[in-house]
């Protein structure tokens, strides 16, 4: 059979992406223009400085995806759009972009869930993720603990109460001083230090698969407020360490949980957390101790990304037909 090339477009955050995809597994070309430049002098994204830079950047990444591909417009047989969760200015730039082009080649197109092309990522260059499983999505907006028994459906065990762990990372980092974004900092600066600091114990969500990691960042901003007063140094690398361990033992003992419970041979990981090598580790050693198979997409297929939507895309459009093109954003987008 003839292969089947999905374009996916990307536009949610501060990542101008377009790919190619072959039949929702195979990347022919995955181009991601970071906006990070602009934004790591404000500490974080600004959404309208996002905007502009996604209108500047969509139609260059566009074309440069295709040539990577070595495809023309005519061979694509779908185009497939983040529609939501993001930033709103965003998203419509992806999104009204591939609905144009939809719009003028009559050609079909599909809104993606961009959290649902995390966990996708997961099967890109692969095909022998076995079902039921389940899949720990964590990333700068979200923190979902997922159970799948088929794809496409998602029975949300857990979710965070407060902020994404991602999120956590950020502002964790920007309080140490470290870059933006933070988590590759933290992962950083955090290698062979010594993680002995306590910091805060999550109360109360001990019978729920659910998270909560605003405590764990008000506590290292209590403890570096209180450092500072009393003129201490500050060891970087032992807070961003401990911060670390914490915040990782906290995703992994919720996912024991929700294993053990569901009684699952699969796990998976997903979205910009997942490249931290900490949590892979943890993560490994807890499904090579149960004798369970364990998948995380490679880094640069865990933060954001088009192939991951070029893949969910073409899978929701083998099973729902695709998307009428009044599809419209929606920044606060569920699974
Ligand atoms: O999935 P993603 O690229 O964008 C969202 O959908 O949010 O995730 C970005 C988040 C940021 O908070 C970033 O700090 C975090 O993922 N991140 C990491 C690492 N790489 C990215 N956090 C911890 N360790 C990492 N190595
Ligand atoms: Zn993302």
């Amino acid at each position: 059979m003839a292969d089947f090339f999905t374009l996916g477009i990307e536009t949610s955050c501060d990542e101008t992406a377009v790919a190619v995809v072959a039949n929702g597994t195979r990347i022919l070309s995955n181009v991601i223009s970071s906006q990070v430049a602009t934004h790591a002098k404000f500490g974080g994204v600004v959404p309208e400085m996002a905007a502009r830079e996604h209108g500047e950047a969509i139609l260059p990444v566009y074309q440069m995806a295709l040539a990577e591909a070595n495809v023309k417009l005519k061979d694509i047989g779908l185009v497939a759009a983040t529609y939501g969760p993001g930033l709103i200015g965003c998203l419509l730039v992806g999104l009204s972009f591939a609905k144009g082009l939809a719009l003028a080649t009559g050609l079909p197109f599909v809104g993606v869930n961009h959290i649902e092309g995390h966990i996708y990522a997961n099967i890109l260059e692969r095909t022998e993720v076995k079902l039921p499983l389940v899949c720990l999505t964590v990333s700068g907006g979200h923190t979902d603990l997922l159970y799948l028994e088929k794809w496409g459906s998602y029975r949300i065990l857990g979710r965070t109460r407060d902020d994404a762990a991602g999120e956590a990372f950020d502002k964790v980092a920007r309080v140490l001083g470290l870059g933006y974004p933070g988590g590759p900092e933290v992962e950083k600066i955090a290698k062979g230090a010594v993680a002995d600091l306590e910091f805060a114990k999550i109360k109360g969500l001990n019978d729920t698969y659910d998270f909560s990691f605003s405590g764990l960042k008000t506590a290292v901003i209590n403890y570096l407020n209180r450092e500072r007063q009393q003129g201490k140094e500050i060891d970087q690398a032992r807070v961003a360490a401990s911060f670390q361990r914490l915040a990782i033992e906290q995703l992994v003992g919720k996912l024991k949980k929700a294993v053990v419970d569901y009684g699952v041979a699969t796990v998976l990981l997903s979205g910009g957390v997942a490249a931290n090598s900490y949590l892979r580790e943890k993560c490994l050693q807890l499904t090579n101790d149960l004798g369970i198979t364990l998948y995380y997409p490679p880094v640069k297929l865990c933060t954001d990304n088009a192939a991951m939507i070029g893949s969910a895309g073409y899978f929701k459009y083998l099973s729902t037909g695709g998307d009428a093109l009044c599809l419209t954003a929606n920044p606060n987008l569920h699974l």
